[in-house]
């Protein structure tokens, strides 16, 4: 048996935190349109109940990764290639972050589509890179 210490614990809360803020997205984008077709008033509030799981999660993702940045940083482990992915990682974890906020801030359809796409696709990219990063 592999031993379970507190950089496994870490590194699981991270991930689970991503599977909620990404896809929590991808399947809230699928509800989408059949919960508007069945009742067109009932996709505010649900939307409102995945932004109370999925901030959260985003802060979670976001002191977790910083916590396993600061000891890699300490170790002396980041080469250049690791830090340019992470540097870009970090660019599109705030795109992903500004696009979810100015997705629940704005109020025409066209422009609350956009910024869904642009947070969720930065996301998508995001766990791309920390995969890469996991297996450097
Ligand atoms: C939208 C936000 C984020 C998502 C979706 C995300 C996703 C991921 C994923 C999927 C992994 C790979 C896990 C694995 O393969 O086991 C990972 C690893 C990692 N992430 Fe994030 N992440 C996010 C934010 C952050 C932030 C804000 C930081 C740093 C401040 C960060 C730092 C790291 C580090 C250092 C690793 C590698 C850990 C290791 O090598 O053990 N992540 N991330």
């Amino acid at each position: 048996m592999l031993t379970i210490d507190l950089d496994v614990i870490r590194l699981t809360l991270h991930v689970l935190a991503a599977t909620i803020w990404v896809g929590g997205q991808i399947v809230l984008a699928a509800l989408a349109g059949p919960l508007r077709r069945a009742d067109p008033a009932a996709l505010a509030p649900v939307a409102r109940a995945y932004a109370w799981v999925a901030w959260p999660a985003f802060v979670v993702l976001i002191l977790t990764g910083g916590w396993m940045l600061a000891d890699i940083s300490q170790a002396g482990e980041a080469g250049e290639a690791l830090q340019a992915t992470l540097t870009i990682k970090l660019l599109l974890v705030a795109l992903s972050g500004i696009g979810a906020g100015l997705h629940t801030l704005v109020k025409t359809p066209a422009l609350k589509g956009i910024w869904a796409a642009v947070g969720l696709g930065s996301a998508l990219v995001v766990v791309l890179l920390g995969v890469s990063i996991v297996e450097a």
